[in-house]
């Protein structure tokens, strides 16, 4: 089969439009005001020619704006994404409100046991990440981008689910394509049935003989008399890999390119192994790997002061609510010594994000094989202009280096 487009290369130009750093202008406009009123015309690039009438939108873009609507959703309804990601993606429990978020949470939550993880962590994370870094190791140069942060968190979701690896690069292709929709709607409705044929001919075996995996899990779940039917399973796992590989492949490429641009800090942490939790935070913190996230309001509701009329669409940005100067000293610079914080890129309230646990150890793993088997990591002093990029979804294309 030919490939006359390249899935990663497109959503990757799609997604970053040129943009290296959005952190100025959002500060400059949370300086203005904690709430703006946005032309989602604009914010989305469309056309005058666009038919439809576009809502009322808004950002907000102060801490406290932005844990006042994530802590509220009654105020501030989930079911925004029905009409987005839910397209493609099904029903899922990203675009679900409560009571029904609950139940189904209860559900899939059983999935992500304390158990579980650690066997994840020693059976998967742990020999992949180190037979990666055992290359790179090997040889004296990398990238530790394409080589070990973008491919390693999809293969761990597709151990975690069961599936063999040499479906592996079809089921990541296909991924890619899901969330690819906003920009080329056929490529991302043909993929989404393409998952959800594969998804049944992987979970039908598994109603019938339960596997160690986390399909099976959610085949068998039950939870006060309820359990998940199909549909159920197939939205959540069209979820599950660009909530779970997108994200850490970025987070965890962002605390590298922080490390590694301080390398005071990357020698303190090879010093003293126990900074490696508040630098993970702090990677985190200062270049979350998605920006923002999105709510409908319910009723005419003020946030942080700033009135919003019901019926809006409300852009949460954490990526400005975790750069507010009002919360931390030198919000813009990464230091891995300033005391710990919460921040907001899991979210907060219902929708935290059920995966932050899995994400933390999958970085930790990555961490401690890197200070392990590179301890003369360096950014390779060729490279030309390293950089993170991106709006929505930030990260740096590459990060070559030498050890
Ligand atoms: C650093 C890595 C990650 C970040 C920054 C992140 C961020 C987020 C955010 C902001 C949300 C809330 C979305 C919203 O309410 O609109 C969320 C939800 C979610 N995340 Fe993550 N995520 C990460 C990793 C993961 C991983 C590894 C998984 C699973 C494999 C995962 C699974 C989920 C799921 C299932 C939800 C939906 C929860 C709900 O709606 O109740 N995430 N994540």
């Amino acid at each position: 089969m030919t490939l006359d487009v390249d899935p990663f290369e497109a959503f990757e130009e799609a997604n970053a439009q040129g943009v290296r750093d959005p952190y100025p202008e959002w500060a400059s406009m949370r300086e203005q005001s904690p709430v703006h009123e946005i032309d989602l015309r604009e914010e989305y690039g469309l056309g005058e020619d666009v038919e439809f009438e576009l809502p009322r939108a808004y950002v907000v873009l102060s801490y406290d704006g932005v844990t006042q609507v994530l802590r509220d959703p009654e105020s501030f309804s989930s079911s925004y994404y029905a009409d987005t990601m839910g397209v493609v993606m099904g029903h899922s429990i990203l675009e679900m409100d409560e009571p029904e978020h609950h139940h189904y949470r209860g559900l899939i939550q059983q999935a992500f046991t304390r158990k579980a993880l650690d066997r994840w962590q020693d059976e998967l994370v742990r020999p992949m990440v180190e037979s990666i870094v055992s290359e790179i190791a090997d040889r004296g140069q990398g990238d530790l981008v394409r080589e070990l942060t973008f491919p390693f968190p999809v293969r761990v979701i597709a151990g975690m689910l069961g599936l063999p690896a040499s479906d592996l690069a079809q089921f990541h292709r296909w991924a890619v394509e899901l969330i690819s929709v906003g920009f080329d709607f056929e490529v991302g409705m043909a993929a989404s049935q393409k998952l959800r044929d594969y998804f049944a001919s992987v979970l039908a075996p598994r109603r019938v003989e339960p596997q160690d995996d986390l399909i099976s899990v959610l085949a068998h779940a039950s939870l006060d008399g309820r359990v998940l039917d199909d549909e159920q399973i197939f939205a959540f796992l069209r979820l599950l890999l660009p909530a779970g590989a997108e994200t850490t492949y970025r987070s965890s490429s962002n605390l590298l390119f922080g490390l590694l641009t301080n390398p005071p800090q990357l020698a303190a942490l090879q010093a003293d192994r126990s900074l490696l939790p508040q630098a993970i935070e702090e990677g985190i913190r200062w270049e979350p790997p998605l920006t923002g996230i999105a709510r409908w309001s319910t009723r005419d509701v003020s946030v942080d002061g700033v009135p919003i009329a019901a019926g809006s669409v409300v852009n949460v940005c954490m990526g400005a609510a975790n750069r507010d100067p009002k919360r931390w000293e030198r919000p813009d610079a990464f230091d891995i010594f300033r005391p710990p914080q919460q921040h907001v890129s899991f979210a907060l309230g219902p929708h935290t994000c059920l995966g932050m646990h899995l994400a933390r150890m999958e970085t930790t793993v990555a961490m401690e094989t890197i200070l392990d088997r590179l301890p003369k990591l360096r950014l390779d002093p060729t490279a030309d202009d390293v950089h993170i990029r991106g709006r929505a979804f930030r990260s740096p294309p590459s990060l070559p280096v030498v050890c």
